[in-house]
Parts: C-alpha cells; sequence; structure tokens
C-alpha cells in the first residue's frame, strides 16, 4: 500500500510491472465488475495510448501510467466533467511541488512553461442514460531525462525531473493525486462542480487566448473566453458570435 488516507479512489490498487495499455486492463476488468475506484499502475507500457489515437511514451519508472474505475451515476453526456476533474487534481497535486507552477490545457492537457508534462485519456462504457463505467487514464512524465523523451516530443514535453533536475518519488506524486482525486469526486458527486469549475479557470493557461478548434467535424477559430458550468469552452469567433466546444483538442493560434 501507499499509506492512502483514500476511501474510494485507491480502495484496491491492482499493479503491473508491464502491460499494454492501463487502460485497457481498465475496461476489461470494469467489464468484469471491478469496484468504484479501484485503480491499475504500471511501470512501463509498451502500448500507452494517447487522445486522438495518439501513443503515450510510457519508459519503464520513469513516470506514472494509471487509469481509476469510476461507476458515477450521471448522464454519460456529463462524463467529460469527470476528465476536467481530474486536469484539476493534477494541478493541484503539481502545484504543491516547489517552484512548480502548472497550467491547464483545455480540457486535460497540463503544461509546465508552455509544455506538457501530463494528460488526461478517459474512456467510458455507457448505456442510453446510463454510464456503466468510466475509465479515468493519467499518464505523468515523473523522472523522465530530456534524453528519455521520444524525438517527436522532445520540444513539446517535459517532466518534474527536466523542470527541477531533481528525481522525485512516484509514490509521493501518486498519493498526493489520488487525494486530491477523492475530494474532487466527492464533492462532485455531492453536486458541487461548480468549485471545480472556478478552480479549473484559475490554472487555466486557455482563457483569453486565440485559439483553433480542430475536434472531428469541427473547424473554428476565435478566442476562448469562458468555461461554461458543463466545463465545455466558449469561443468568441471573428464575427463576434459565441459557440460551445465540448469535445475535441485546440490549438494555439499565432497572432
Ligand atoms: C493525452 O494527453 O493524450 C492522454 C494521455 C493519457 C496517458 C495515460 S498513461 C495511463 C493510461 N493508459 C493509457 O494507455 N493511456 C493513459
Amino acid at each position: 500500500t501507499v499509506g492512502l488516507k483514500t476511501r474510494v479512489i485507491g480502495s484496491r490498487i491492482v499493479y503491473f510491472d508491464t502491460i499494454g495499455s492501463t487502460n485497457d486492463k481498465g475496461k476489461e476488468l470494469a467489464a468484469n465488475g471491478a469496484p468504484e475506484g479501484l485503480v491499475i499502475v504500471a511501470e512501463e507500457q509498451t502500448t500507452g495510448r494517447g487522445r486522438l489515437g495518439r501513443t503515450w511514451s510510457s519508459p519503464k519508472g520513469r513516470g506514472i501510467w494509471m487509469s481509476v474505475i469510476l461507476r458515477p451515476e450521471i448522464n454519460p453526456m456529463d462524463a467529460p466533467k469527470l476528465t476536467l476533474l481530474t486536469a484539476v487534481a493534477l494541478a493541484r497535486t503539481f502545484d504543491s511541488y516547489p517552484g512548480i507552477q502548472p497550467g491547464i490545457k483545455w480540457p486535460n492537457d497540463v503544461f509546465i512553461k508552455g509544455k506538457k508534462i501530463a494528460g488526461v485519456l478517459t474512456e467510458m462504457n455507457a448505456e442510453l442514460e446510463r454510464i456503466n463505467y468510466v475509465v479515468v487514464g493519467i499518464g505523468v512524465n515523473v523522472n523522465t531525462s530530456r534524453a528519455e523523451l521520444p524525438p517527436e516530443i522532445e520540444n513539446i514535453a517535459t517532466s518534474l525531473y527536466i523542470e527541477t533536475g531533481k528525481s522525485w518519488s512516484r509514490k509521493d506524486f501518486l498519493t498526493k493525486l489520488l487525494e486530491e482525486l477523492e475530494a474532487l469526486y466527492l464533492s462532485f458527486k455531492m453536486g458541487e462542480y461548480a468549485a471545480v469549475v472556478e478552480e479549473w479557470k484559475k490554472y487555466s493557461v486557455t482563457l483569453n487566448k486565440k485559439i483553433k478548434v480542430t475536434s472531428p467535424g469541427v473547424a473554428l477559430e476565435g478566442t476562448a473566453v469562458d468555461l461554461d458550468d458543463d466545463g465545455a469552452l466558449i469561443v468568441r469567433t471573428r464575427d463576434g458570435s459565441l459557440k460551445r466546444v465540448v469535445a475535441g483538442e485546440i490549438t494555439f493560434a499565432s497572432r
């Protein structure tokens, strides 16, 4: 055990030395009835996945590669809220490190000084109005050195080690992260989501920036002006109209 103070998240932790993807394992276990709060952690992933079909580099012993099974009684349409909530838990955790100032890029990338340090991949299994399970996958570059970053992300990714010049305990990071996740998830379940949105805004590096939305089937350019109560991004386009974006990906436009 990691000396956790949590009651739900991490009530059971399954540990793997090496695995394809903790999200795939999470979906498999969830489909077989694994309880809410079960966490899957791996030292190494051989086929780690990112959002939008990307790969996620997960070198052995260097980061936190984990997934959490949740079974919230919410409408599937509200599932993106869990992703924003996870980004806030990550930001709070990074915030507790000296000299580290995390920023969240919508919806759920965590950045330090313009470089990505952590990401969230949420996958769900739902019937019409009912969520069966959600697997929240979290990848955090903790002790990855610059030389260990794949060349294609060398200039856009970072780690706690790269930022601070020191190695950090992955166990301490995981403990803090699970505690923050539990606190936020329990208040979410009690209907206190507005505070999460406010905190997300506090960490946001997206608001007031010129952006391009590149979600499948959406082509939009404008200024990100707000995050609404459901976690959707509000974009003001050139003609002044406001558009609501619920999913996808943004890039920062050069001015
Ligand atoms: C992204 O930013 O594109 C999301 C990255 C998510 C990576 C994590 S690592 C643990 C879990 N298992 C996976 O295969 N992916 C997620």
